[in-house]
């Protein structure tokens, strides 16, 4: 399973990419506005990230960018998705799963755009972003659970249906929030996490690894010799 990172932010990018060799990095709205960026210069200084670690190559690092969310025609936003996959060969273009999104998407995917499908809540959404063979579909699991709904089920039987239907479309399990989901997805047979740097720096670490550790600090220094 790979792991993305859910981030503007380039010391987080570059954390994340040193530190657990993340492979790719999915961006929304919010995250652009975090990075206290505008949006050109926030993308910008990703591809330039890209660059300077020899990352660029539509197979290698791949980086979801998403359209501005207040475009409604699909005409609109197929102009802006060429725009900005125009700027790095390793952007993959997020565009909402509605009707004009998803026309847009499939458009996009014939002229050789790649696609993330993304705000995609249930099994039905994430099917039609499989028939017209979006890269990605991001399905949102912590955004369900804040809600009260359960999200292994709802991924459980996308994955399912994803294997039975033999869609290229990759899954990414989107705004994961623990060890546990990430676990969980692994285990589901999900191709792809994305979470925020700080869920990957909690589920890397373990109170006994760091217990363990002044254990066997103890015995070297007790040691003879040392
Ligand atoms: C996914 O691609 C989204 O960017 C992300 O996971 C959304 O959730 P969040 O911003 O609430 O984490």
């Amino acid at each position: 399973m790979k792991y993305f990172l859910d981030s503007a932010k380039i010391d987080e990018i570059d954390k994340a990419y040193n530190c657990y060799r993340i492979d790719g990095v999915t961006t929304n709205p919010k995250h652009i506005m975090n990075s206290g960026k505008e949006f050109l210069v926030a993308i910008r200084d990703i591809a330039k990230w890209i660059k300077e670690n020899h990352l660029e190559g539509k197979e290698k690092f791949p980086v979801s960018v998403e359209i501005n969310p207040h475009l409604e025609k699909a005409e609109d936003i197929v102009a802006q998705a060429k725009e900005i996959s125009s700027l790095c060969e390793n952007f993959v273009i997020k565009i909402p799963c509605n009707c004009e999104g998803l026309k847009a998407a499939n458009q996009l995917e014939q002229q050789g755009i790649r696609t993330n499908v993304t705000l995609v809540f249930s099994p039905s959404q994430a099917i039609q972003a499989g028939r017209i063979n979006a890269m990605f579909v991001s399905p949102f699991l912590g955004w369900k659970e804040n809600s009260g709904e359960d999200s292994y089920a709802y991924m459980a039987q996308l994955v399912n249906i994803y294997k039975e239907k033999g869609y290229k479309t990759e899954i990414i399990a989107a705004a994961v929030r623990n060890g546990k989901q990430i676990a969980d997805m692994a285990e589901l047979g999900c191709d792809i996490v994305t979470a925020g740097l700080s869920v990957y720096e909690d589920s890397f670490t373990h109170p006994f690894t760091d217990y363990g550790l002044k254990v066997f600090q103890n015995a070297w220094d007790n040691t003879k010799g040392n």
